[in-house]
């Protein structure tokens, strides 16, 4: 039985070569999947697990969302946009004050609808325990709650990569290429947990690589392990064991600052390749891709290309890029 889904995403997303960027950095061939483009706002891999998160909610008779994240969060104004498109009232927790100035994924979560809840806890930490919180005072005040942890990373915000890791090989198949490795930016984990229960459930051969930007990597690998297991059982699928999550650390100086290597990444894709990166995910994505090229990653290699266009907008308009 297939799991609950709504449409949202415009599927399959592009892969494309990049020519200029393979001449660049002296490499075998290389492609970029094009998951900025999933055409739902401008969610970028939000989109895939909101069709299986907003399919659950709809099914569980909720009449509103929970969801928290920071005031750059992609995936709160994704939520945000996603509830207003099924009908579900929307509530998101943020940390600290509204942002100066102001944040354009705050912004769109506002003029989509949703109710912004600031300084419900002071870090993003705290953010999973307080949704829980929330939805505990909605469900007694006789709403019915559908809550979501940071970045929706639940097993089944993560059926949406695991067909994603097999359209990746269906257009792979298309073209002759035999994909070796793949690089995704990982924050809370749920894509790379996706990526990792349709990679072993459909016996898909190239190395998965995620670039943390947020948090530590041994904890942050053990959920992703555990969520993709969690999620292959739900499809009934082979799960995946400890050898297959790969996590490095690219936090550098932190969650969205980026370091001089993540601007020449940045410019890099910008100017070689058309492709706007930002400064929490992309960029210190496309650094571990550069970087693992560079000590001999086999290719041809994937950079997977997880959006972050509001924010890179943002940070080019207010300098900080
Ligand atoms: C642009 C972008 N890329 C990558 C990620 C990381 O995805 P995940 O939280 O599923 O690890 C996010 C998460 O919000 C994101 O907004």
């Amino acid at each position: 039985m297939s799991p609950p889904r709504v449409d949202l995403a415009t599927l399959p997303t592009p892969l494309t070569r990049m020519h200029r960027l393979e001449a660049a950095l002296q490499t075998g061939p290389l492609y970029v999947k094009r998951d900025d483009l999933t055409g739902f706002g401008v969610a970028g891999n939000k989109a895939r697990p909101l069709e299986y998160l907003m399919g659950a909610a709809i099914e569980s008779g909720a009449d509103v969302l929970v969801a928290a994240g920071s005031p750059s969060s992609n995936f709160c104004a994704a939520a945000a946009l996603a509830a207003a498109t099924v009908g579900l009232d929307c509530d998101l927790l943020f940390p600290g004050t509204p942002p100066e100035p102001a944040s354009m994924n705050v912004e769109l979560a506002r003029a989509a609808g949703a109710r912004l809840l600031f300084g419900v806890v002071k870090t993003r930490e705290q953010l999973d325990d307080a949704v829980l919180d929330h939805a505990n005072a909605l469900r007694a005040a006789g709403r019915r709650p559908y809550p979501l942890p940071r970045g929706g990373a639940t097993p089944v915000g993560a059926i949406g990569y695991v067909y994603a890791a097999r359209e990746l090989t269906e257009q792979c198949d298309h073209a002759g290429v035999q994909v070796a490795t793949v690089v995704v930016a990982t924050g809370s984990g749920g894509t790379q947990a996706g990526l990792v229960a349709g990679q072993v459930g459909f016996g898909l051969r190239w190395q998965l690589v995620g670039a943390s930007v947020s948090r530590p990597t041994q904890p942050l690998a053990d959920q992703i392990l555990r969520k993709s297991q969690d999620c292959a059982a739900i499809l009934a699928l082979d799960p995946p064991g400890n050898g297959n999550v790969d996590l490095r650390d690219c936090r550098g100086a932190g969650f969205g600052l980026a370091t001089r290597d993540d601007h020449v990444s940045g410019r890099l894709a910008l100017r070689h390749e058309g492709l706007l990166l930002d400064d929490y995910y992309g960029a210190k994505a496309m650094t571990l891709f550069r970087s693992l090229l560079a000590d001999g990653a086999s290719t041809p290699a994937v950079f997977w290309h997880t959006g972050g266009v509001a924010a890179a907008l943002t940070a080019l308009t207010q300098g900080a890029s």
